[in-house]
């Protein structure tokens, strides 16, 4: 089971206390890589009595790791951050339950999700700097190599960049999921019923494909950004044929010092990918020319 599955089935059972407690680790976490329990008991404002038996619950849940050494404390992991950010998604009235899984992989799990007006959204989790803390000595690295901390972080930055992303691309008229809600390094956005360009065997039409994805590529650019991952894989085609450009946590400003080599990686990858596969004549140095006059 993912850790977004995990923590939608522990969500429901936990009390506003339970929370409560794994927001003040979260809290705690900005600044000890271990938070002592103390620390636990002073961001929660809960009293002594009350805080033991939640630790136990949320370390049952396996929401947070315990350590001993070298003092009691706690730390959360990608199920209880997944978690918080599912109840935050519930408590905007965002999301009423998690769907199937629609894609795991490396740096993100995406899943359909249901509001509560019944729509199928498309949820993505960020997770950068994974670790799997499955045996002791690999956990005693990760927590005295002081870089790994910031997984918290990195994957919250990279929600947050590829929600700004989405509005700005959907403002400028470019075919992306239109952006709904984020909450911590997960984002919600509209499902598309589509599938993978990398999926596709034959197209009738494929200068037509070609041309679409190009001139959506083209208003990217004409507001100032380059996708800078694109590939067949983060283009999905849906049953109307259109063509839906997705993924961009990692793009740039067009005045990026590296934004030109960028741009070239990016369209080559298309262009290259068309003539191999459907037999295209489009030249990257043709296409180029496209998307920046
Ligand atoms: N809005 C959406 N609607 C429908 N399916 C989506 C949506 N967003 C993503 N997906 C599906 O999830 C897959 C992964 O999404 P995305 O490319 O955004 O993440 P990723 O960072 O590439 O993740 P990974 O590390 O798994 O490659 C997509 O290839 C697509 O099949
Ligand atoms: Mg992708």
């Amino acid at each position: 089971m993912s850790s977004a599955e995990k923590a939608a089935q522990a969500l429901p059972a936990l009390e506003n206390y339970d929370l409560r407690v794994l927001q003040a680790i979260e809290l705690g976490m900005i600044q000890h890589q271990i938070v002592p329990h103390d620390e636990v008991l002073r961001y929660s404002g809960l009293n002594i009595n009350e805080i033991d038996h939640r630790l136990d619950n949320l370390y049952q849940n396996e929401l947070i790791y315990r350590e001993r050494d070298p003092y009691l404390g706690y730390l959360m992991n990608y199920n209880g951050y997944d978690l918080l950010a599912l109840n935050a998604l519930v408590k905007a009235d965002i999301l009423e339950y998690l769907g199937p899984s629609i894609g795991i992989g490396k740096e993100a799990d995406v899943f359909e999700g249901v509001t509560p007006d019944n729509k199928t959204v498309a949820v993505k989790f960020h997770r950068l700097g994974r670790t799997s803390f499955r045996d002791t000595k690999r956990k005693r690295e990760y927590l005295s190599d002081r870089r790994h901390t910031s997984w918290q972080y990195q994957s919250r930055l990279a929600a947050e960049t590829e929600y700004k992303a989405l509005q700005l691309m959907y403002e400028a008229g470019v075919n992306v999921p239109e952006p709904i809600y984020q909450n911590r390094h997960a984002i919600v956005m509209q499902y598309i019923e589509a599938v993978q360009l990398s999926e596709i065997i034959e197209l009738m039409e494929p200068e037509i494909f070609l041309d679409d994805i190009l001139t959506n590529m083209k208003k990217a650019y004409k507001v100032g950004v380059v996708h800078s991952d694109l590939s067949e894989y983060n283009i999905l085609i849906d049953s109307d044929t259109h063509v839906w450009i997705i993924d961009w946590p990692q793009y740039i400003p067009k005045d990026h010092y590296n934004a030109e080599e960028i741009l070239k990686r990016d369209i080559g990858n298309i262009t290259y990918y068309f003539k191999r596969k459907f037999g295209t004549e489009m030249t990257r140095t043709e296409a180029i020319d496209f998307v920046k006059n």
